[in-house]
């Protein structure tokens, strides 16, 4: 019988840490809903002391998404504690997860804490938790560099302190397969109490290795693991989300193991993460990248053509990819534009639904064939940025090898429009100077990337841009059949997110400095 293995994603604590993809409360709340569609068992909203807009978040989430368990992370420090527990109050099932670091390096350098310390505030930090919630995890941090038998005494301690997970994290992503399942292996036979908590574990993927160390530790006893989704966090990221899920199920006859994802909503997933976070997915990314079921080889293509089987090992239907199906076409009516939306995942109120649809027409006209993507580009498009201070009314540009790139843009801010020009490098920069002119503000443009949403030469572009301002990092994201007015309306969402208001800057830098 195969083992049911819990998924704990961080996509929105740890994964929120990726350089640049911070995310607004109803951002947040936006993938959390996603996530409870995919069917994670937990999901881990935030680290709630690190800023006011954190602890929204995870209320809102425990406030509104129903079905899996809602955690958030606290340092092993009272206040840390508390403000956990408060934002997980109106969750039906919260989870509070606390931390210490237990390897000698963090504890000489970080904590500047001896042994039997670490160990007295971790049992005391388990016992604070427990006041709050029935369900409590224990992290000791950099558990992979630690001493395996301090390790397992802090293990021992901890859950008869009244721990209910103990996770293991590889925080440096220091850890190799073997070893790691060792270590799995170690604790399940050593720590004598294991059986009163679950063994989870949390890689990092310093080496490449995430993915590979949390499979060896699933072989080993780990009934538990943390995951990304796309695989963003801190520095190279956590173990992908994607990766373990169909590792588990392409290759059950080895892991005896399954999950309760509907690997049918990962797709859907993979690009919400992408479009929200501004961290754009590598096209060779296994599962979810833009390759990953292309076959370019004539070899491969007759082969597949003949049995799908003899060079894929998984089909793009199972994750969520039916990219080949035609969905509507210019005489389709709102109501089968409503309906196919509803089952990709979207229920628009009537305003945005109205708005989405008008765009569908247009789109319409000017392509043959509507795929799905297509739609969900156009409704990620039409969601409400943090406040959309200046709209796009209207772009015009020119370039060519003899012309100076000049572009023409007007905008609306509160319904007043004004018009500029600048010339720039290509039509590309010639838009974000005029811009910048008129909003009189000029971020640095950290990252610039374009692609085709879809199929043929008239497909959907979709351009993500990463800003900098004063310290604030921030993504935007637009989509156009014409890519210069798509390059301009990602730049605008970006500028509209870094002007929106002060508040929200502070609480963007804030979490920068706070986080683990
Ligand atoms: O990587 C890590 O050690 C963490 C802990 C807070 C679980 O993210
Ligand atoms: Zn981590």
């Amino acid at each position: 019988m195969a083992r049911r293995i819990i998924i704990f994603d961080t996509t929105l604590r740890d994964g929120e840490q990726c350089p640049g993809a911070s995310l607004t409360p109803q951002e947040k709340l936006e993938i959390a809903r996603q996530l409870a569609r995919l069917g994670v068992d937990i999901i881990e909203g935030g680290f709630p002391i690190a800023s006011p807009g954190d602890a929204q978040a995870v209320k809102r989430i425990a406030q509104e998404v129903k079905g899996p368990v809602i955690a958030a992370l606290a340092r092993s420090l009272p206040a840390d504690i508390d403000a956990a527990a408060a934002a997980l109050s109106p969750a039906k099932r919260r989870r509070i997860h606390v931390f210490l670091a237990t390897s000698p390096i963090h504890r000489k350098y970080k904590l500047r804490k001896a042994r039997e310390e670490i160990l007295r505030q971790a049992v005391w930090a388990v016992k604070y938790a427990k006041r709050y919630a029935r369900d409590v995890e224990f992290s000791p941090e950099d558990a992979s560099r630690t001493e395996p038998e301090f390790l397992h005494k802090v293990l021992e301690a901890v859950i008869a302190a009244g721990a209910t997970t103990v996770n293991i994290p590889d925080t440096v992503g220091f850890a190799i397969p073997d070893e790691f399942g060792r270590l799995i292996q170690g604790i399940s036979e050593r720590v004598r109490n294991i059986d009163r908590a679950v063994i989870s574990v949390h890689c990092h993927n310093d080496l490449g290795l995430s993915v590979p160390n949390s499979l060896a530790a699933i072989r080993n006893g780990a009934g538990q693991v943390e995951c990304t989704v796309n695989g963003i966090g801190e520095r190279a990221g956590n173990a992908s989300l994607e990766e373990i899920v169909m590792s588990l199920k392409i290759r059950r006859d080895f892991y005896r193991a399954e999950t309760g994802i509907d690997t049918a909503q990962i797709t859907k997933a993979s690009r919400l993460v992408s479009n929200l976070t501004g961290i754009v997915v590598q096209p060779n990314k296994a599962i979810v990248g833009a390759n990953a079921f292309r076959h370019e080889s004539g070899i491969h293509q007759d082969g597949v053509l003949k049995h799908r089987a003899t060079y894929e090992i998984m089909r793009p239907q199972d994750v969520g990819l039916g990219e080949s199906l035609l969905v509507l076409g210019k005489l389709s009516g709102r109501h089968a534009f409503a309906k196919r939306l509803a089952t990709l995942g979207f229920r628009l109120p009537k305003d945005e639904l109205d708005r989405a649809f008008a765009r569908f027409k247009d789109l319409a006209d000017k392509k043959k064939q509507v795929f799905d993507s297509d739609l969900v580009a156009i409704v990620e498009d039409e969601l409400p940025a943090a406040e959309e201070t200046y709209k796009l009314v209207y772009v015009h540009t020119t370039s060519g090898s003899n012309t100076v790139p000049t572009a023409t843009i007007r905008l609306s801010k509160q319904g007043k429009e004004t018009q500029d020009a600048a010339c720039g490098d290509g039509p590309v920069d010639a838009c974000y100077k005029t811009i910048d002119r008129m909003t009189g503000i000029s971020p640095e443009l950290l990252d610039y990337s374009l692609h085709s949403v879809s199929k043929g030469k008239d497909a959907l572009g979709e351009v993500v841009v990463r800003l900098r301002r004063q310290g604030v990092e921030v993504s935007g994201r637009g989509a156009s059949t014409d890519v210069i007015e798509a390059s301009a309306k990602a730049y605008l969402n970006a500028v509209n997110k870094l002007v929106s208001s002060p508040a929200r800057r502070a609480y963007l830098s804030r979490r920068r400095t706070l986080h683990p």
